[in-house]
């Protein structure tokens, strides 16, 4: 068996407002910004930047309920979760469950740029959210 968990995908970051923070990342950082786009599902805004290949996410929450809202809420901007990129993320979750580990949600869903996602609950994963991402072969 290969190596399970491919490179990082992403690194996901919680900001209060993306207009806010693109004068930090993209004008003063440098990161260029590919696009924002609307994940209904999480109720987030996210901008995508990227430094070389390297893929940054500035998450902003759409309304309370958003699951960044309450991440803001008890510890502020910054650092949100980890996203790994995996072959078969049903695959994953179901070897990682049957080796005791626990999901945040009972399946995969959709995530930003049509990919398929799955959240590890940090107890599972050494404190940190962890996310497996599935990338369509054509938006690699
Ligand atoms: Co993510």
């Amino acid at each position: 068996v290969g190596p399970l968990i491919g490179p990082i995908d992403h690194v996901g970051v919680a900001v209060t407002s993306l207009e806010a923070a693109l004068p930090l990342f993209r004008d003063a950082l440098g990161f260029r910004h590919h696009e924002t786009e609307t994940v209904e599902t999480e109720k987030v805004r996210v901008a995508i930047l990227y430094a070389g290949e390297s893929r940054v996410e500035l998450l902003e929450p759409m309304s309370a309920e958003s699951p960044i809202s309450k991440f803001l809420e008890s510890r502020g901007p910054g650092i949100h979760h980890l996203a790994y990129r995996v072959a078969d993320v049903a695959g994953e979750v179901e070897r990682l469950r049957a080796a005791g580990l626990r999901f945040i949600e009972p399946a995969p869903r959709p995530g930003a740029q049509g990919c398929r996602v799955a959240f590890l609950h940090p107890k599972s994963a050494g404190g940190i959210l962890t996310e497996l991402v599935e990338r369509l072969p054509e938006r690699r």
